[in-house]
């Protein structure tokens, strides 16, 4: 069953209700994630998860986006159309992690992938990389299961230092392009973002080999 708001509550009460079963669903997943990469640590003596950011989105930001798809603000229609209202970041060291972390969550068994977007492999024309997953998380009320979609977005220290000021700026000319100098040297950021991560991993895997060999 998918979630739905009582029908019978006030507009403010069913308000409420949909804010407590999103971050309920926030919750679950973080438990999940430090869950996981506790086992990792025990397994594989390293953690892949550097840190995990939860957050859940404003009314505001809601129905903005719900008017710019040209929908009325109903909570019917947020629950629907609104994949991002339950948002986790996982904030990984080595672009090798990202699908780790990836498997690991498609790999158990309570969550339902519903959509995954690779923007690792395909970066956007921004320069954008990070992968995203919308999964969809059962929780348990207490006379029903309901089950909440989050958006989950797997990146590297680096690539969300790049995307948090590429936002600022894609915010601060909402609706216009930024100057070109400024879109060009994005780019360019982006590209040695990519650079970086990848000497990183590459150095990482050489000091890796050198330890194992004591
Ligand atoms: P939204 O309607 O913006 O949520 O996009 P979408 O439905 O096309 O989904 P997509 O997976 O492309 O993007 C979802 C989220 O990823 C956004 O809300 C941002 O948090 C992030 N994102 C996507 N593209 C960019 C980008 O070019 N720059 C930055 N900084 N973040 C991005
Ligand atoms: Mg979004």
């Amino acid at each position: 069953m998918e979630y739905r708001p009582s029908p019978d509550a006030e507009e403010v009460d069913r308000w409420k209700e949909v804010t407590l079963v999103y971050n309920s669903a926030l919750k679950e997943i973080g438990t999940k994630l430090e869950i996981l990469n506790d086992e990792f640590q025990h397994v594989h003596k390293y953690n892949p998860i550097e840190h995990i950011k939860l957050r859940l989105k404003s009314s505001e930001s809601i129905v903005k986006k719900l008017k710019k798809r040209g929908l009325e603000s109903t909570i019917e229609n947020m629950v629907e159309y609104v994949n991002d209202i339950a948002g986790v970041r996982v904030i990984c060291s080595f672009t090798s992690d990202i699908y780790r972390i990836a498997e690991m969550i498609a790999e158990q068994d309570d969550l339902t992938v519903l959509a995954v977007k690779d923007y690792f492999k395909t970066p956007k024309p921004s320069g954008y990389k990070s992968y995203h997953m919308l999964v969809q998380v059962p929780v348990f009320l207490s006379n029903r299961v309901v089950d909440v979609k989050v958006e989950i977005q797997i990146r590297t220290v680096a690539m969300d230092f790049w995307a948090s000021l590429e936002h600022k700026i894609y915010y601060k000319y909402e609706g216009e392009d930024a100057p070109e100098h400024i879109q060009k040297a994005l780019i360019q950021c982006a590209s040695m973002v990519s650079n970086l991560d990848q000497e990183m991993l590459a150095l990482n895997e050489e000091i890796q080999k050198l330890l194992d060999e004591g």
